[in-house]
């Protein structure tokens, strides 16, 4: 590999371009330019654009502050336009990966990405996929479409994938302290990667290959969403056996070594724990292997919302209430506290389901302020004492920390607590998941 790369990269003049700038690559393109790199975001929202142009930040976990500073500097570049490839040294690639109508991957996104950066691609350039997906993706899938005009990897230019695991609203952990796997299609293209990674991430962890590093970050959520799974049926078979699930999971999580605790939830929500693993038993079939315990955990976890309504039903029977045209305010509507990310939060299904028996429907939530369904747009109601009130039952999807809990529990006809908020309380308007 030419030392011209390294000194680059080491020297900070080396130009980085960013494609994909959601809650993944904007910190990322910012935490660049922080460290001194001139960075060129390209996304194809021309509304995020216009919005870094203006200097506003729509990431929570990403200040306007930082946005200012680092276009002042000339640091950052904001852009829709995909010919300023042209101009730099490295792409890092953060496009959704979502799943598609059938639930199977959908890699379009990566494919388009990757069709444009081959339309730029030039020697000595760094290509660096980090859209979970999985195992294979960037040498099956990137890798070809790269060396269509002829460029060899390895030796023209460098491929590789990291998995980004940023935790958005995690005060602790970010960009920067996260370690970060990588892995290169070849050795030097590790090599690439790492000096480049190494200049803004506090620890690089390589690995062999990029396949490996696919399957890293899929082992991750995996073994997250299989052990939510777990405790979510734990939950429910607690509530035959009529034990506290909660109190269970408090006494097993004194043990000291060999215990982790989960807690249960009204399902899973984000754009990778109910996602993520699809995408691993999916290549896995591909190959003849079925994982079971994905595709349980799925069922699972999925079944949780319905499980809510049912819960909301049998409260409300308690009272004489039916389903239809009973009152429900749903309070958090973001698939986790303190985010404003919507994106497969259980709240949706609930919501769904409860409409579907003909509850009249309102939501209350800090962060997200609106949210379509089926068509429609609901706004977040304020919460206060007389919207507490008039409701037959209040349901607790999403615990944000701002929520007056207090408040809540002073006015409320009944609640279900799907989050263990109103933890040792015992009150009969509380029902819990
Ligand atoms: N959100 C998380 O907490 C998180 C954590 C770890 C990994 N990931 C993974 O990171 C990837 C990105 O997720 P995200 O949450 O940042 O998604 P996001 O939707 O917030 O951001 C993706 C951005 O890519 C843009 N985009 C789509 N196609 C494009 C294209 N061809 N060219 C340029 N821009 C394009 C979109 O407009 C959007 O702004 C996904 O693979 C996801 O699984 C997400």
């Amino acid at each position: 590999m030419e030392t011209n790369l390294i000194d680059k990269i080491r020297k900070r003049t080396f130009k980085v371009a960013v494609i994909g700038l959601g809650y993944v690559g904007l910190p990322l393109a910012v935490e660049f330019a922080k460290k001194g790199f001139a960075v060129t975001g390209i996304d194809i929202d021309k509304n995020k654009v216009n919005s870094l142009r203006k200097r506003i930040s729509y990431i929570q976990d990403v200040s306007s502050k930082d946005i200012v500073e680092i276009v002042k500097q000339g640091k950052f570049k904001p852009t829709n336009d995909y010919s300023q490839l042209r101009l730099v040294d490295g792409v890092i690639v953060c496009v959704p990966t979502p799943l598609g109508k059938t639930r199977e991957p959908d890699i379009s996104f990566i494919v388009d990405a990757a069709k444009k950066i081959a339309k730029y691609l030039h020697r000595q350039e760094v290509i660096v996929l980090e859209s979970t997906t999985y195992p294979g993706t960037t040498e099956e899938l990137v890798l070809p479409i790269l060396e269509e005009n002829g460029l060899k990897v390895g030796k023209d230019f460098f491929l590789g994938f990291s998995p980004e695991r940023v935790d958005p609203s995690n005060k602790m952990y970010h960009t920067a302290n996260i370690p970060k796997v990588i892995g290169g299609v070849t050795k030097s293209c590790t090599v690439a990667i790492k000096a480049l990674y190494s200049q803004v991430i506090d620890v690089v962890v390589p690995v062999s290959s990029a396949r490996v590093a696919e399957m890293v970050k899929l082992l991750e959520n995996t073994f997250r969403a299989v052990n939510i799974g777990l405790i979510n049926e734990i939950c429910l078979m607690a509530g035959h056996l009529n034990v506290d699930v909660w109190e269970v999971i408090r006494a097993a999580s004194t043990k000291p070594f060999g215990f982790m605790s989960f807690q249960p939830g009204p399902g899973l929500g984000g754009h990778c724990l109910p996602i993520d693993p699809l995408y691993l038993s999916w290549k896995a079939r591909l190959h003849g292997f079925e994982c079971r315990f994905i595709q349980l955990a799925d069922e699972i976890n999925s079944a949780m919302p319905v499980h809510v309504v049912e819960k909301i039903s049998q409260a409300l029977n308690k009272y004489s209430k039916s389903l239809k045209n009973s009152k429900v305010l749903i309070i958090g509507i973001a698939y986790k506290a303190n985010v404003a990310d919507v994106r497969e939060s259980p709240a949706i299904e609930i919501i769904k389901h409860l409409k579907l028996n003909e509850a009249i429907v309102s939501f209350h939530d800090p962060f997200a302020k609106n949210i379509k369904i089926n068509g429609f747009n609901l706004l977040s109601t304020p919460l206060t004492k007389s919207t507490i009130k008039g409701k037959d039952c209040i349901v607790i999807v999403t615990a944000h920390k701002q929520i007056d809990y207090d408040l809540l529990l002073k006015h409320a006809k009944l609640i279900v607590d799907t989050r263990n908020v109103y933890e040792g309380k015992t009150c009969e308007r509380i029902v819990r998941l």
